[in-house]
């Protein structure tokens, strides 16, 4: 017998809250459209409307027939690849008609049961109630992927349920009940006000809908309850992290009360949202990112990589050195979930063919600062390029961005460059913890170190077809020979300085120096922002306990500087592991030989309280509180 793994909290158990934190910063996520991946049940195929279903998968609205025994097949084969979490599109139960004439739900944004699997998705005659727990297919997924230590991510929506389909719009149920209808609207569960006209119109972007979905009223509190509700029967049976639709198109207020519900019911699990085309310079999005209580899939990222290296513009390598530098403007910039496309997008290779540009992206997108995401079937070199217009980076071909998976190779270049980068972002936590500095940028060539505590990664990117040589460049490396993790030439590093850098055409280059980690029987990840520091100002936290110095400032563990909005760091606990304590912040102040001044500048507040978790990793998440 088949049990999921994920411990329930015991919802009497106040201590949860302070135990508990899943750290995803370490992960590498793999995005599967399910009914593109794999049919490992073909039973399942007709589905409860056969007509839904094209065998010959030449009709790209229909199903093709892959489901979550697809998935169970092919675990390890992403296990090989190093993939650490799976984001699978929504596996709620859909319309089973054909939607603006020709499109099955294939994709999964079109609800009609939140609290029921999509019977596509499971062996025939399996139940679909969330309600009953039975081993189905998809309990044994989130067990066979728990036991290899992967994670399970739910794609969920909130926003909408359904557009018109067959002469129904919006029809939603509650574990097979009729609970709601658009076209018969009496307890007032959608929005009523059209399509979105203005899309520089706040209310209209949050009110009206989107291509005729029906727009939930979270106004309606039966609504919420309904929604909340589901989502927690989906967590209880094993789910790790939440990937959230649509986020722009609800009010703020709406998702802190969502994201702090669920959070009482599992405090652990990670939750991040799609707005779509966020970016940094874009004050919504930001403030959303750091206000709602969830992180967000970085548009900002992947438009410039795309524009960088697939469509070779102009400024290259600069536009994704200026994306890094506004990183300030969030608040975790390290837990943005980064990617170079999706299925709402051109597949990079429909941008650029060259199969070195795309190694260069991953490249890029392993070992740079948040948690990446690989669009399934990229390490295949998966793309059809049916109805490429201009290819620009912003452009969709849905669906010919959604083909069918067709080979398994464990020996392509993708496939061998993520099973060694996956490994290097588990095992060094500059990748993941630390700071990005840029050492050397052009158009063409990209050298950048990632730092924390005596841990570095240095990367070196050339796009161009000639070889580049930078001489004496400073990358931040400590002293020593260093083989590189990719092409396994050699390099020494002389007063953190390599004297002759050749990079080769369309060549990644990955060094790496991994310091001793950070071990004690309670772990705190701290991270502080919204401070503003001079040079020679560190960031400390002083408190009651000897961990914390005792109050001696000059004993307090210090903090390191990410960006101008971001200090992070570990602190371990033995001692006071398990007991109450009083922590601030402190700027402490250094003269230029390292000697601690007088004076340093102290938050201005009753100091925060704290019960330690007595094992395990924990996340402290604060703002400085202006003296
Ligand atoms: C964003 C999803 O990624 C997209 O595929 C979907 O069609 C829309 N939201 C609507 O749910
Ligand atoms: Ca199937």
């Amino acid at each position: 017998m088949v049990s999921t793994s994920v411990p329930k909290p015991s919802p009497t158990s106040y201590e949860f809250l302070f135990k508990r934190d899943i750290e995803f910063r370490q992960e590498t996520i793999y995005f599967v459209v399910v009914d593109r991946f794999h049919d490992g049940d073909p039973a399942n195929n007709p589905g409860p409307n056969p007509e839904l279903y094209d065998a010959t998968r030449q009709d790209w609205t229909k199903y093709w027939g892959g489901d979550l025994q697809g998935v169970i097949d092919k675990l390890d084969y992403l296990q090989g690849m190093g993939v650490t979490a799976l984001w699978l599109t929504p596996l709620f139960e859909q319309v089973e008609r054909l939607a603006y004439q020709k499109y099955a739900a294939i994709h999964g944004y079109w609800t009609r049961d939140f609290k029921r699997i999509n019977p596509r998705y499971v062996a025939a005659g399996e139940t679909t109630s969330l309600f009953q727990a039975q081993e189905t297919t998809f309990d044994r997924l989130i067990a066979e992927a728990h036991r290899r230590g992967m994670k399970i991510i739910l794609d969920i929506v909130c926003n909408h349920s359904s557009p018109e389909a067959g002469g129904v719009k919006g029809q939603l149920f509650d574990d097979g009940k009729l609970i709601a209808d658009f076209n018969d609207d009496k307890n007032h569960w959608y929005h009523h006000y059209g399509e979105v006209s203005n899309w520089d119109d706040e209310w209209q972007v949050q009110n009206c809908e989107l291509s005729g979905l029906a727009t939930f009223n979270e106004n309606n509190a039966s609504y919420r309850n309904y929604i909340k509700g589901a989502i927690k029967l989906w967590l209880d049976r094993g789910v790790d992290a939440l990937r959230v639709d649509t986020v722009k198109h609800m009010p703020a207020w709406f998702w802190q009360e969502f994201i702090a519900d669920l959070l009482t019911h599992r405090p652990d699990v990670f939750v991040f949202g799609e707005w779509i085309y966020n970016h940094p310079s874009d004050g919504k999005s930001a403030a959303f990112a750091n206000s709602s209580g969830m992180s967000l899939l970085d548009f900002g990222f992947a438009m410039a990589a795309r524009r960088a290296i697939g469509k070779n513009e102009e400024g290259g390598f600069h536009l994704v050195n200026e994306l890094f530098e506004l990183d300030h403007h969030y608040d975790g910039a390290n837990e943005l979930v980064t990617f170079i496309d999706n299925h709402d997008m051109l597949r990079f290779q429909s941008l650029n063919s060259d199969p070195l540009a795309l190694r260069l992206a991953v490249v890029l997108l392993m070992t740079s600062r948040g948690i990446p995401c690989i669009y399934y079937g990229t390490e295949q070199e998966l793309h059809n390029d049916t109805n490429v217009g201009d290819g620009q980076p912003y452009e969709n071909n849905d669906p010919y961005n959604r083909p069918m998976m067709e080979k398994w190779d464990t020996d392509t270049p993708i496939y061998r460059v993520l099973a060694i980068l996956t490994q290097l972002r588990r095992l060094n936590p500059a990748i993941s913890l630390g700071r990005h500095r840029s050492m050397h940028v052009t158009p063409d060539v990209y050298v950048f170190t990632r730092s924390y505590r005596q841990s570095r990664c240095t990367v070196a990117l050339n796009k161009s077809d000639q070889p580049i040589t930078l001489e004496n460049l400073f990358v931040d490396l400590p002293d020593r020979r260093y083989v590189c993790f990719l092409t396994k030439r050699r390099f020494e590093v002389k007063e953190g300085r390599i004297a002759r850098l050749r990079i080769d055409p369309k060549q990644a280059l990955v060094l790496s120096h991994i310091g001793p980690a950070v071990r004690g029987q309670t772990v705190v990840r701290v991270q502080l922002n919204g401070m503003q520091t001079q040079l020679g100002e560190t960031v400390c936290v002083s408190g009651n306990c000897p961990e914390l110095g005792n109050w001696d400032i000059q004993k307090a563990p210090a903090l390191e500087y990410i960006n101008a909005n971001t200090w992070f760091g570990e602190i371990s606990f033995d001692e006071s592991a398990g007991k109450p304590i009083v922590y601030k912040y402190v700027i402490r102040r250094t003269d230029e030989h390292g000697v601690i001044l007088d004076q340093p500048r102290r938050e201005n507040l009753v100091c925060r309280r704290w019960w330690l978790a007595p094992e395990g990793i924990v996340k402290w998440r604060d703002y400085w509180e202006r003296a």
